[in-house]
């Protein structure tokens, strides 16, 4: 059957296909459930959340489902540079994005630099709450933390954009590892060398490391449909994580321009640029994509998006839709599916007349 891998066995699911968590509150309680409950792996992307609002939210998720579901964090949240970003380089940042807020007529906000990591406590609020199955992303929690998973029964799941990034998790015994491919939407989450010299394609990465390691492989990017499903699984893949497919359903808090945003003819020209949060990530390009050049120095992650955050509500406030960051992978060519169950159910339903048995 082409429903049963390592992974529906891992996880304890039906069927290898799980929601790709999506942080900044996109994967809802709500989205999460309808896919568990369909028989899929339903994800909460949870990096900005604290810990009491992480507990709080495991709440209302045990209110929806009662089946396997898992909660995902960012090993590396902040970044080491910015401690020491020097004031110089603050100042071309500063001059290199002052035109959009002139232009919006808003001021130009106070920065404090002082952002403390939240992972540790997060992952102390994960073994409390005991999901299913804690997927990290920006590296490899330390080994005390992928023990303590493994003795609650946690299932582990690393992301990888590289061959060596997965032969560093499989080291590192993760139960499971994301091929985090170049089409996905959202941040590429390298770690082992720069993210720009670790664009891999999905299908590439996972017949790399479906030729090296040995630990089950969760294909994503750029997969949307039963089609891209059974191209997957074909390959070698032992299970397949959709994020912009989920996006535009109800159930995910994307803004409904956003939405109709993935669903018009701009969906088709999607970038990779750090202009945004200070980490690259892919979105559908905009005039700040377009204007600040990849090589220009932005502010360190998070704080480039504290810079962002006041451009981006004024944006929208005054309906200049070319400076808002729409968040997308390459692949919005079939997007139909508004509902969460009615997608889980067309991607069954297609998957299983490709691949028959
Ligand atoms: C808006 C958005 C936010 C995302 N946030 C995260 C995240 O916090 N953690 C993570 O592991 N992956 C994150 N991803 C990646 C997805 O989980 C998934 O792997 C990816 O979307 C799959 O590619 P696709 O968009 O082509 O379907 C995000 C993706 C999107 C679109």
């Amino acid at each position: 059957m082409w429903n049963q891998t390592k992974i529906t066995e891992l996880f304890g699911i039906k069927y290898p296909i799980l929601l790709g968590p999506m942080g900044g509150g996109f994967s809802t309680p709500q989205l999460l459930a309808a896919v568990s409950n369909a028989g899929g792996l339903g994800s909460l992307g949870a990096y900005t959340l604290s810990p009491e609002q992480l507990l709080e939210t495991a709440n209302v998720i045990k209110t929806l489902t009662d089946k396997p579901y898992n909660i995902n964090l960012w090993v590396s949240d902040v970044d080491n540079r910015l401690a020491n970003f020097p004031a110089d380089s603050h100042e071309k940042v500063k001059a290199l994005f002052k035109p959009f807020f002139d232009e919006l007529s808003i001021p130009f906000p106070d920065l404090d630099a002082n952002i403390p990591s939240k992972f540790l406590k997060q992952v102390e609020a994960l073994f409390e709450i005991r999901p299913a199955v804690f997927s990290f992303i920006f590296g490899i929690p330390p080994v005390e933390i992928l023990n303590e998973a493994r003795r609650l029964g946690i299932k582990t799941v690393g992301a990888a954009t590289t061959l060596d990034e997965a032969l560093a998790l499989e080291e590192a015994k993760v139960d499971a590892i994301v091929a985090a491919g170049f089409e996905a939407g959202g941040h590429r989450p390298s770690f082992l060398r720069p993210a720009h010299d670790s664009l891999t394609g999905t299908f590439t990465l996972i017949q790399q490391l479906k030729a090296k390691i040995k630990t089950p492989v969760i294909a994503a990017g750029g997969i949307a449909d039963g089609k891209g499903i059974a191209a997957a699984l074909t390959l070698g893949a032992d299970a397949v994580q959709l994020g912009t497919a989920f996006l535009i359903t109800d159930e995910s808090s994307a803004t409904s321009l956003h939405k109709a945003t993935l669903l018009s003819d701009q969906a088709k020209y999607t970038v990779l640029s750090k202009s945004l949060t200070g980490r690259m990530g892919r979105l559908i390009r905009n005039r700040i994509s377009d204007e600040i050049k990849y090589e220009s120095e932005v502010l360190p992650f998070p704080l480039q998006t504290h810079l962002i955050r006041p451009l981006r509500e004024a944006a929208i406030a005054q309906g200049k839709t070319d400076m808002i960051n729409f968040w997308s992978g390459q692949n919005g060519v079939r997007l139909k599916h508004t509902k969460a169950a009615e997608l889980m159910q067309a991607l069954i339903t297609e998957t299983g007349q490709i691949l028959k048995s």
